[in-house]
This record gives structure tokens, C-alpha cells and sequence, in this order.
């Protein structure tokens, strides 16, 4: 593997920034496809003007379906570093097209080959929880096992601890284990990379993420997770018989319990974030007469330094330098 040699984080915010400015234009228009298209569009054209030869191996879907930032697309200037590149242009569309909180934009960048290539699988089990709880955790055990250990591992009770968790009809179960051991659940339409950060930043109420969601938001949580030092485990979980046949096709094993440290094989991480919608973890878009107001995340793994990076844009002045349209 070859490292970055150079910090990425600051410029790699300059990018989710652009994807949320474009896309948060689409907010509660009902229409996720151009929400997310505006994203994509932005964000590819930031990625231009950065001095990295990468690859994107979480992207938005193989090439034929996704007419940019596909799964093999080469990202970047072509000199500098050689990358993997995870992006998720708009992480909950539906929450943009509908105005509901937490649609984030995403993008994760590690040594080329340290990505786990998560190639025809696309839903994964996964267990979140704090750095605090790292020998607590184990993905194949109980329900209320998992959260009385968790529990313990956070000094608190059971009835203290905040799960977060997809309302898919797939969770029933799962929701109802999580109930009867006592702990409280916070509900959320969409958006688990969103409950994973939360989960394992300390300043967020939720203690858990758990349940089965994207396994390309597994890989882009676990970028995140590695460099903030949470704990995680994952396991391949293909919903239909198509997916879990492609999954066979492909050689690749489901039994496996992936730990952060197999989805993401190396510290020299870098991870940006930006608010869209608003919520509780990252500030919506605010537009003002002039420009707009971001509020991102940013982060490196070699030092772990972790920014939280409130920005203003002006229009104007940015559409004289820009090569993205944000007016
Ligand atoms: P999109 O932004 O691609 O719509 O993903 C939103 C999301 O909720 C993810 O956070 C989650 O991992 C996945 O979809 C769950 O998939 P599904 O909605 O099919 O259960």
C-alpha cells in the first residue's frame, strides 16, 4: 500500500461543502434523483482540482449505471498519491427529497488497495458503539447481551443507553429485542452513517447503532470509525436471493465478522462530512442573499485530529474562481 503523503482532510471538506451547497437546492422537492445528481455533479468537479491519482471503490454504482463518480472511476489531477476513493454524494436522498434531518455528504480516501471492495454486496449487519465499548461488542451474540455489555463498558444502564436503528420492517425483531431489554430507540428513516458517527462521537446522544443497512456505508463508516477510535462490527447480510447469489459468484464469503480494521486496512485515513438537511449532528445549508452558511466535519487518521469546520460562502465572489455553478 502506498500512503497519501500529504493532509487531504481540508481539502476533502471543500468537496462534501460543494456537494451539500448543489444539492441542498433540492431540499424537500420530492425529487431525489436531481438532489443527488446536483451532488454528484459538484463533487466530481472538486475532486478535479485535487493532486491525487484515485480510484473510486465506493462510488454510485458500476458504470453503466451511474453515469459518475461509478464504481473503477479514476478520481483527481493523476499525480500525487495513489487513493482509494468511498464518496457518498448525498447519504440519505429520500431525507433531501423530503426535508427530513441528517442527509449528509460523504467522502472517505485511504491508500490504494486498504479499502474493503464490497463488489455485488449491498446490505451489511453492523454493530457501532464507542471506543469504550470495543471489547464489548459482538455482532453474532444477543441483542440484549450486546447492550447489557455495552452498557457496562459505559458506566451507564441499560435504560440509559440510546440505540439508533433503520425503521425497516426487516428490524422488527431486532426493535422489539431492543425494547425488551429496556433501552431507548431512536427511530430513523434513513441515513446509518449518520447513527454510526453519532454512536461514536461523545457528543452525540446516541450510544449504538445497530441493524442492517448499505455495505458501501459500512465501508465509508468504517473510514470514519477508524479514525475516531470507535468500535465496530460487520457482517455481509444480502437481503434477496439476486444479491446473494451475485455475492457467491463473486467468491466472496458472508460468514465472516468484519472489524474495523478488515473494512479499512490502514490509519492513513482522511474523512469529510457536510450537513445538508440540518439535524442534530451536522447544521443544515443556510442560504443568505449572498452565499450560504456549511457546517462539516473533517479528519485524519495518522494524527486523529478531528475538526469541526463551520463555513461562509459567497456566491459571487466564489463563482469568479470556482468551477462549480453554486448560484
Ligand atoms: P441513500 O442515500 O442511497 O438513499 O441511502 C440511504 C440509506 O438509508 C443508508 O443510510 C442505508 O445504509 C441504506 O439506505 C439502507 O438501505 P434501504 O433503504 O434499502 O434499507
Amino acid at each position: 500500500m502506498e500512503a497519501p503523503t500529504k493532509n487531504l482532510a481540508l481539502d476533502l471538506v471543500r468537496v462534501t461543502e460543494a456537494a451539500a451547497l448543489a444539492s441542498a437546492r433540492w431540499l424537500g422537492r420530492g425529487d431525489k434523483e436531481s438532489g443527488d445528481k446536483a451532488a454528484v455533479d459538484a463533487m466530481r468537479k472538486s475532486f478535479a482540482a485535487l493532486d491525487i491519482q484515485g480510484t473510486v471503490i465506493i462510488g454510485e454504482g458500476e458504470k453503466d449505471d451511474a453515469p459518475m463518480l461509478y464504481n473503477g472511476e479514476k478520481l483527481g489531477s493523476g499525480t500525487g498519491a495513489r487513493v482509494d476513493v468511498a464518496v457518498d454524494p448525498v447519504e440519505g436522498t429520500n431525507l433531501l427529497a423530503y426535508g427530513r434531518p441528517n442527509a449528509i455528504s460523504v467522502v472517505g480516501v485511504a491508500p490504494a488497495g486498504a479499502m474493503f471492495n464490497p463488489g455485488p454486496s449491498f446490505y451489511m449487519k453492523k454493530l457501532v458503539a464507542p471506543w469504550e465499548a470495543r471489547n464489548a461488542i459482538d455482532i453474532e451474540a444477543p441483542v440484549k447481551d450486546n447492550l447489557l455489555k455495552i452498557s457496562k463498558a459505559l458506566g451507564k444502564d441499560v435504560d440509559d443507553l440510546t440505540v439508533f436503528i433503520l425503521d425497516k420492517p426487516r428490524h422488527a425483531k431486532i426493535i422489539q429485542e431492543i425494547r425488551a431489554a429496556g433501552a431507548r430507540i431512536a427511530l430513523h428513516t434513513d441515513g446509518d452513517i449518520t447513527g454510526s458517527l453519532m454512536a461514536v462521537d461523545p457528543r452525540n446522544e446516541i450510544d449504538v447503532m445497530m441493524g442492517t443497512g448499505g455495505t458501501p456505508e459500512g465501508v465509508l463508516s468504517a473510514v470514519a470509525i477508524r479514525i475516531m477510535g470507535g468500535a465496530m462490527q460487520a457482517k455481509l447480510d444480502p437481503q434477496k436471493a439476486d444479491e446473494k447469489a451475485a455475492i457467491i459468484e463473486a467468491g466472496i464469503d458472508t460468514r465472516p465478522v468484519y472489524s474495523v480494521t478488515d473494512l479499512v486496512k490502514s490509519d492513513d485515513l482522511f474523512f469529510a462530512a457536510t450537513g445538508i438537511t440540518g439535524g442534530s449532528f451536522l447544521g443544515a445549508v443556510k442560504f443568505s442573499g449572498r452565499g450560504a452558511t456549511t457546517h462539516s466535519l473533517s479528519m485524519r487518521g495518522l494524527t486523529g485530529t478531528v475538526r469541526y469546520i463551520d463555513a461562509v460562502h459567497d456566491f459571487t465572489r466564489l463563482m469568479k474562481v470556482s468551477n462549480v455553478p453554486y448560484d
